[in-house]
Formats: C-alpha cells, sequence, structure tokens
C-alpha cells in the first residue's frame, strides 16, 4: 500500500495523483483519494490501475483544494473492491482516513462501534479507525486521534483529513513506515520518500508512537499523551528518477530489504500469550483434530516452504505428512476423503497446478487449508479456509519476501496443529523465537549485504554449483539452488547431503563449488563428513552456519555465519542471505534478476 498526503496553497488534486503515482512501484490493486469541501470530505476510489481515478477526476485535475489525502491499496481484509478501496469514512462524512498496516483487534472495535450505533459501510480492518476518531472527536482533531489510537492494536501508518479543519492533516505511525516535510506554505507525507521529491530534499522519518500535525508551513510531532518532540532532519540526495525502485536498483533487492516488515506484518495478531493463534481456522479445528493424513501440495518456492511444514508438523503434531508438486499430485491415485486435510500453498493464489490439485482435493470431500498472499484470488475463494501472508505485492519474478513470510505463516500454521493434537512444548519456544524475528531480520540485513557481495564475486563464473543439506537444511538447499538457477542461470542442483555418495558427487571437482546448508544441529556432524567427502573431490565450498563455529572454518572455503536459533527456523534465518547471494550472483552475470529469462511471475496454465 501507500498513503501520499498534501496541505497548502499550491495543492491540487493533480499533485496527489501524481504522488501516488511516483508510489505505483509498490503494486496495488485499488486506489483513493479524499479532500475536504463544503463541510464534507470528498472522496473518489476506483478498482484497478491509477488510470482509472485518473479518468474519474479528469474535469477536476487542476482544482486547487486545501488538503487531501491519497492511497493505493493492496487487499489485507475485504476484496479488492470499491467499497473496500481507501480512504474509508465516518458516518457523517466528515472524516475520512488512509491506512497502511493491518489493525489486528478490528473485529472486537467493530462489534463495539456497531452496538454504539456506528454503521459500517467496508469489509476492511481500516474504517474502524475512521469510527473511533468520530467517536473521540470533540473539536479538535489531533486529540482525537492520539484517543483513538490508545484502542487501536496492530501496525499502522494513517493520514486523516477533518472536513471542519480543512487545512489539516494529522498522520500517525507504529511499525509502518511515514515520510513527512514541510516548504514555507504547504506540508507533505508519504509512506517513503518518492512522492515528496519533487517538492522537498529535507524529510522526517517519524517514530513509533508519534502523531504528526501538518498544515501549510509547518509541523507539530506529538506523542500518544501529547507531548511534544522533535525529529532529526534527514537530507535525501536522490533524484526523482532514482527513487522509483524505493532507492534500489531492482524489485528484488527491495523486497528483500521489507522482509523484516513483511515477517511483522505476517505475524501480527497470529500470536496471542505465546500460543498460535488462528481465528480463521476455527471452523476447521475438528476435522485437523480427527485427521488421518495431512497432504501438502504447492509449486516452486511455495513448495519448498511447504517441505519445512512437513517436517515441523511431523516433529512437533505427531502426524506424518505427505508432500507433493502440484503438477503430479493432481495425477496420483492418492485416496482421499472427508479425513484428509490438505494445505495449499501458493503466493499468487492462481496457479493452475495447484488449483487443479485443490478441486480434486474437494471432489472427494477433504479439507483445503489455503496459503496464499492475494486476497480474493482462485485459490482464496474455492478452499474452505485461508490464511493470509499479508507481505504486500511481489513485483520481482523470483520469490523472496513472500517465501519468508510463508515460512513464518506456516510456522504458526505447525504450532496451531500441534495446539489441537499434541501440546508439545518445545513449540512455546519457537514462537517465542518466532516473535523476535522481525529484529533478527532488520539487525542482518543492516549488516550483510557487503560481505555477500564479496563471496558472489568469489564463485558467480562458475558454471555450476551443487546444493547440500540435511532435515530441516535440505528444503533450505532446494530454495537456495532454485533461486540461483532461476536468476543467475548458473546450473544449480540440490541433494540430500547423505545422497551425494550415491551419484552425484562423481560431478564434483574444482569446478564445480559446493554450498553446504549446515547449521549447528542435530544433523551437523553428518553434513561435516559429507563435505568432508567433496573436498577430497577438490570442490570448493562455500558453509552457511550458525555464528561462531569455528569448527566448520576450519574445513571449508569460505563461510557465511547466521544467528543462532531453534532447529526448525533455520529455514527463515538464512532466506535472506542464500537470496542476497543469488541476486548479486545474478546482476554481476549482467542479467536482469527481476525478470528472469523464460519465466513467469505466476503460471497459469498447465
Ligand atoms: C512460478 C514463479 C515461482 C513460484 C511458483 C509458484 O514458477 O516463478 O517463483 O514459486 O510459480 O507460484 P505460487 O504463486 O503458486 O506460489
Amino acid at each position: 500500500c501507500g498513503i501520499v498526503g498534501m496541505v497548502g496553497e499550491g495543492v491540487k488534486i493533480e499533485s496527489l495523483i501524481e504522488g501516488l503515482e511516483k508510489l505505483e512501484y509498490r503494486g496495488y490493486d485499488s486506489a483513493g483519494i479524499a479532500f475536504p469541501e463544503k463541510q464534507r470530505v470528498n472522496v473518489h476510489k476506483t478498482v484497478g490501475k491509477i488510470a482509472n481515478l485518473k479518468e474519474e477526476l479528469a474535469p477536476f485535475m487542476k482544482s486547487t483544494i486545501t488538503a487531501g489525502i491519497a492511497h493505493t491499496r493492496w487487499a489485507t481484509h475485504g476484496a479488492p473492491t470499491g467499497a473496500n478501496a481507501h480512504p474509508h469514512t465516518d458516518c457523517k462524512g466528515k472524516i475520512a482516513v488512509v491506512h497502511n498496516g493491518i489493525i489486528e483487534n478490528h473485529s472486537e472495535l467493530r462489534k463495539k462501534l456497531i452496538n454504539s450505533g456506528h454503521k459500517f459501510h467496508s469489509e476492511t480492518d481500516t474504517e474502524v479507525i475512521a469510527h473511533l476518531v468520530e467517536e473521540h472527536y470533540e473539536g479538535d482533531l489531533p486529540s482525537a486521534i492520539r484517543h483513538a489510537l490508545v484502542d487501536l492494536e496492530g501496525a499502522y501508518a494513517i493520514a486523516v483529513v477533518h472536513a471542519d479543519n480543512p487545512d489539516m492533516i494529522v498522520a500517525a505511525r507504529k511499525g509502518s513506515p511515514l515520510v513527512v516535510g514541510f516548504t514555507e506554505s504547504e506540508a507533505f507525507l508519504a509512506s517513503d520518500v518518492t512522492p515528496l521529491l519533487k517538492y522537498i530534499r529535507d524529510v522526517y522519518f517519524i517514530e513509533d508512537g508519534d502523531v504528526v500535525l501538518l498544515a501549510p508551513g509547518k509541523l507539530e510531532i506529538s506523542r500518544v499523551d501529547g507531548s511534544t518532540v522533535k525529529r532529526p532532519v534527514t537530507h535525501i540526495n536522490w533524484s526523482e528518477k532514482s527513487a522509483e525502485k524505493g532507492g534500489f536498483p531492482h524489485f528484488m533487492l527491495k523486497e528483500i530489504f521489507e522482509e523484516p516488515e513483511v515477517l511483522r506484518n505476517a505475524l501480527a495478531g497470529r500470536i496471542k500469550n505465546g500460543k498460535a493463534h488462528l481465528p480463521e481456522m476455527e471452523s476447521v479445528q475438528s476435522r485437523i483434530k480427527s485427521a488421518r493424513n495431512i497432504q501438502i501440495v504447492a509449486c516452486g518456492t511455495s513448495y519448498h516452504a511447504g517441505l519445512v511444514l512437513k517436517r515441523f508438523l511431523e516433529d512437533h503434531a505427531s502426524i506424518s505428512v505427505e508432500i507433493d508438486v502440484a503438477s503430479e499430485f493432481r495425477y496420483r491415485n492418492i485416496h482421499i476423503d472427508n479425513s484428509t486435510v490438505v494445505i495449499a500453498i501458493s503466493q499468487s493464489g492462481e496457479t493452475a497446478d495447484t488449483l487443479e490439485g485443490i478441486r480434486k482435493v474437494k471432489a472427494q470431500g477433504g479439507t483445503v487449508v489455503a496459503v496464499t498472499n492475494v486476497v480474493g484470488s482462485t485459490l482464496a475463494r474455492e478452499s474452505d479456509v485461508v490464511v493470509y501472508l499479508n507481505a504486500g505485492p511481489e513485483i520481482g519474478v523470483a520469490a523472496t519476501k513472500t517465501y519468508v513470510s510463508q515460512l513464518a505463516v506456516l510456522y504458526i500454521i505447525g504450532a496451531y496443529f500441534s495446539q489441537i493434537r499434541q501440546d508439545d512444548d518445545r513449540v512455546i519456544q519457537i514462537i517465542n523465537e518466532l516473535e523476535g524475528m522481525p529484529t533478527v531480520f532488520e539487525s542482518t540485513l543492516s549488516t550483510i549485504n557487503e560481505s555477500i557481495v564479496q563471496l558472489a564475486k568469489e564463485y558467480y563464473q562458475y558454471r555450476h554449483f551443487m546444493y547440500i543439506g540435511r532435515g530441516y537444511g535440505y528444503p533450505t538447499a532446494m530454495e537456495g539452488a532454485l533461486k540461483l538457477k532461476e536468476i543467475s542461470y548458473i546450473h544449480a542442483s540440490a541433494y540430500q547431503a547423505g545422497e551425494l555418495k550415491h551419484g552425484p558427487i562423481a560431478l564434483l571437482d574444482k569446478e564445480f563449488p559446493v554450498f553446504a546448508i549446515v547449521p549447528d544441529d542435530g544433523l551437523k556432524a553428518k553434513v561435516l563428513s559429507n563435505i568432508m567427502e567433496t573436498r577430497a573431490r577438490n570442490a570448493r565450498v562455500v558453509a552457511i552456519c550458525t555464528e561462531g563455529d569455528q569448527e566448520i572454518g576450519r574445513i571449508v572455503n569460505s563461510r557465511i555465519e547466521v544467528p543462532r536459533v531453534s532447529e526448525v527456523l533455520y529455514p527463515l534465518v538464512m532466506s535472506p542471505y542464500l537470496q542476497l547471494f543469488a541476486y548479486h550472483a545474478a546482476v554481476l552475470r549482467g542479467n536482469d534478476p527481476d525478470k528472469p529469462r523464460n519465466l513467469a511471475k505466476s503460471v497459469t496454465v498447465e
């Protein structure tokens, strides 16, 4: 999603639309704008491209307004329809709100507001904010917003206009980015700096818990308790053009760097009192309890996320799990009945093979739990229940941030199954660590990039790579190899490290390096022996291992260290390293990692 807001003398509807266009690169499914006019807020919203909104507003593009907020939406709660597009308004049509993020306690708040007489017009979590502000409004907009924020749980960046305060926008943030700035006669806000560069270079990144009043030529930042604060000014020397991908040279890199936020959104509201909390799964709880077998169906990267879930369920929910790629699953004669629970994983929710797979399951009476990123996708519509990734749109063809969010959501689903079927104490520890993952990702991503560039420089000219791993390390090896071949076109295959000696080892020599997945887990000693076997064939070895592992340093040529976590979480913490390695190798080879040859983001044919 993207937010833009402008207040002041020269603001035209056209300026807001132009701002939205600068955020187009973030991806969206609908767009809208609101501005105070004649004691009301005037709202325009359309589904699809910004061009549709432009068309609707064509006669007014040059009109001057006192203040306006605009939004591009990527659906999370409620399908991408006109009613669900932002801005959302209160009952009287005086307050309009745009929002990025997720309000976790929106159903509770909605019930309370409906009981006190509020009427809702959309299925979104955002609409509760407009009604809450209305509830608290007594003539002072910043104060009403401060009061409303006390009730909100979750992540947000919001911007609000009120018809009675036509020269003002009030914005607030917790967990979702927001940047503001001003000139002598105007003030601006946006989700990132790109829409602001046309007007200003000095900006303020506001912090969690800040409430900002924007008025012509001024900004006032306060905290929820009303005390005022100052935030440091940051000078941005980007050109307008360089900022189009948020300053990153490729979407893929930008998306990898979004992973901390993506993880936060994947986990938002899904851990309560140290346990997995998935109200969307309630209706299938009894079927999960009595399921005789679990089947996972997916393709590509989603299949690799599924492999991690398979092991998790076997380790912690005492059930045997079958997994297959959808193109095979749909043609197999496997027994399905009403005791079969199928977990279908698809980022896009539109992969043809996966859809055919679940149709077969439904026809035979099985239950389908979908895990997807796209609200309203075919998979979401045809499944019994859906758990959304909430990762925002992924534009790079190779899945990166959505893999990370799939893993996070699948750990939660695994824990949920475990709570229903077994109640394994180790899961409490895993959930606890999972909650800390956004912070772990923030600190790793702020430091690892340069060392991975160096590693990629050492290896990008090889023509082959073999990824090896065991246990949870094997899906990681498969995903690492897939990323490398997809975008760098270096031939890369993945093997269970123990299988090497049954054939693949014949390939190895000094021209055929090995990428070993070797975290400090129960199988480390075994992988070390396999590494020794490859060294004996003169293969160079890159190892990805747990930080501080001196032993590995002595036997491999290069190593990448990742933070120590529980065994099941290594596939997650290792992801950005493997993705960055593939990304830099691709760039060094002169490829466009966002649009790899022969590949499509979503494969809607068999
Ligand atoms: C395509 C993409 C892959 C993706 C796969 C499955 O092949 O290039 O990145 O993993 O489809 O897509 P899905 O949307 O079902 O997760």
